[in-house]
């Protein structure tokens, strides 16, 4: 996984960011609630789901095969749950103190997941594998992605 781009964080941070100002970047008066369902929601969806596909079906086998397995299985589950708080937050609509509250928390979890691969867990299955198996993995995760172009 020489070149292997994790997650960008910072577009999807920012994203995230501009969903809890509720300042309106569109010229209009809007909150929260009218973000969502709109660019920006539909802008981190896009990139999550990218990154998602790309791990989910590249990285996290690849780590699997090293021994990685529990690690890969709770990334995974990581995953699963982006979905729900991308769920809960559109159910949240008209409330804004509830959606506020779970948007630093959904944050909060998408950055220490995106922490956890760049810091630890993707160096660490860098090492494992040789260069010509990281290599593969860029090419793997990079035709991954290209499924969703
Ligand atoms: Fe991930």
């Amino acid at each position: 996984m020489n070149d292997a781009q994790p997650l960008q964080r910072q577009p999807v941070v920012d994203l995230v960011d501009r969903l809890g100002e509720g300042d309106d970047h569109r010229g209009e008066a809007a909150g929260c609630e009218d973000f969502w369902g709109i660019a920006d929601a539909a802008r981190i969806g896009g990139h999550l789901g990218k990154h998602a596909f790309e791990e989910e079906n590249a990285v996290y086998p690849a780590m699997r095969g090293v021994g990685m397995t529990a690690e890969a299985d709770d990334l995974n589950r990581d995953h699963g749950y982006v979905k729900q708080y991308l769920y809960d937050l559109a159910d949240l609509i008209g409330d804004h103190v509830s959606f506020q509250s779970k948007l630093a928390v959904f944050r909060k979890d998408i950055e220490k997941h995106m922490a956890e691969e760049e810091t630890k867990l993707f160096p660490k299955l860098k090492t494992s594998l040789g260069k010509a198996a990281n290599q593969a993995l860029k090419h793997r995760m990079t035709k991954e992605g290209m499924k969703l172009s």
